[in-house]
């Protein structure tokens, strides 16, 4: 058996051994991350090799927590991409309006960076009262952090910047308090938002939204799980209901195509039509 062979078995058998210990299932995760993930690990706890971690799993949850820390990358901003927000408040908001009550699912929202963008996006176009945005993640530690909406003051001039490109109609500033270093978010935004955990792989049916936001998550998992997640979307939306994917992320090769469409190519936005 060659090294990069046994490595694989290792890689599978740790796997293996997170799913059936604890119901995570990163099996079906892009095999080329999860295996960086790995290994960052291996080397940050010191251990010898991949399958010396898998009894120091199984028996220590803490230990556990870790790895799942280390493999949920929660890179994130506020109105991230602003040309997607910019083509949300255009193209999507004005549909959204015909409805009397809103569900958003905004899965995979780290630390909620994104959440709050689009809390103030609905309050700008007066549907805070009547929107309830559900963002999920799977990664405990970065809900808290998402909870409190406390983020560091040195990100605020790329915000204001981001926030003015997707058509803000404000001052940036009118959002959140400066205090101590950090931007405190406006609490009457978190009227808008519930935060929860789901587990995209393992979970079921979340809700039944109008508009469900699931933007650089698809790209960490293999062909055959994207689309299992995207039945679990088209399952999710009501009929005409909108999918916004992040950039490097598509409905193109998906089976599902066909019962969406094209709401805006460059922004991965796309609506249920069947
Ligand atoms: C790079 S962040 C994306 C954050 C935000 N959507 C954005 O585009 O800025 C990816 C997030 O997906 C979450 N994630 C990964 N696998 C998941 C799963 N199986 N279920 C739920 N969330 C998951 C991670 O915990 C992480 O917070």
């Amino acid at each position: 058996m060659k090294l990069s062979d046994i490595e694989n078995l290792e890689i599978q058998l740790l796997l293996e051994a997170v799913y059936c210990r604890y119901g995570y299932d990163f099996r079906n995760y892009a095999r080329a991350s999860i295996r960086r993930r790995i290994i960052q690990f291996m080397q940050l706890v010191g251990a010898g090799s991949i399958s010396e971690m898998i009894p120091m799993l199984i028996h220590d949850e803490v230990f556990f927590g870790q790895m799942v820390k280390e493999f949920s990358i929660t890179v994130t901003e506020m109105f991230r991409d602003p040309a997607m927000f910019l083509a949300l408040r255009n193209k999507v908001i004005p549909v959204l309006k015909s409805y009397p009550y809103i569900k958003v699912w905004h899965a995979g929202c780290a630390t909620g960076e994104e959440a709050y963008s689009l809390a103030i996006l609905m309050e700008e176009e007066n549907l805070g009262k009547r929107t309830t945005v559900f963002a999920t993640d799977f990664n405990d530690s970065a809900l808290e952090k998402a909870k409190e909406g406390i983020f560091p003051l040195e990100n605020v001039k790329k915000y204001s910047q981001n926030y003015q490109n997707t058509g803000g109609k404000y001052s940036f500033s009118n959002y959140y308090q400066a205090n101590y270093g950090a931007m405190v978010v406006k609490s009457t935004l978190k009227e808008t938002l519930t935060f929860a955990n789901h587990n995209l792989v393992t979970d079921q049916v979340f809700t039944e939204a109008h508009l469900i936001l699931c933007r650089n998550v698809l790209i960490y998992f293999n062909k055959e799980l994207q689309e299992k997640v995207m039945q679990l979307f088209d399952d999710s939306l009501v009929h005409g209901g909108f999918l916004c994917l992040g950039a490097k992320e598509s409905l193109l090769y998906s089976k599902h195509h066909d019962r969406f469409r094209e709401i805006d190519a460059k922004n991965k936005i796309y609506q249920k039509i069947s």
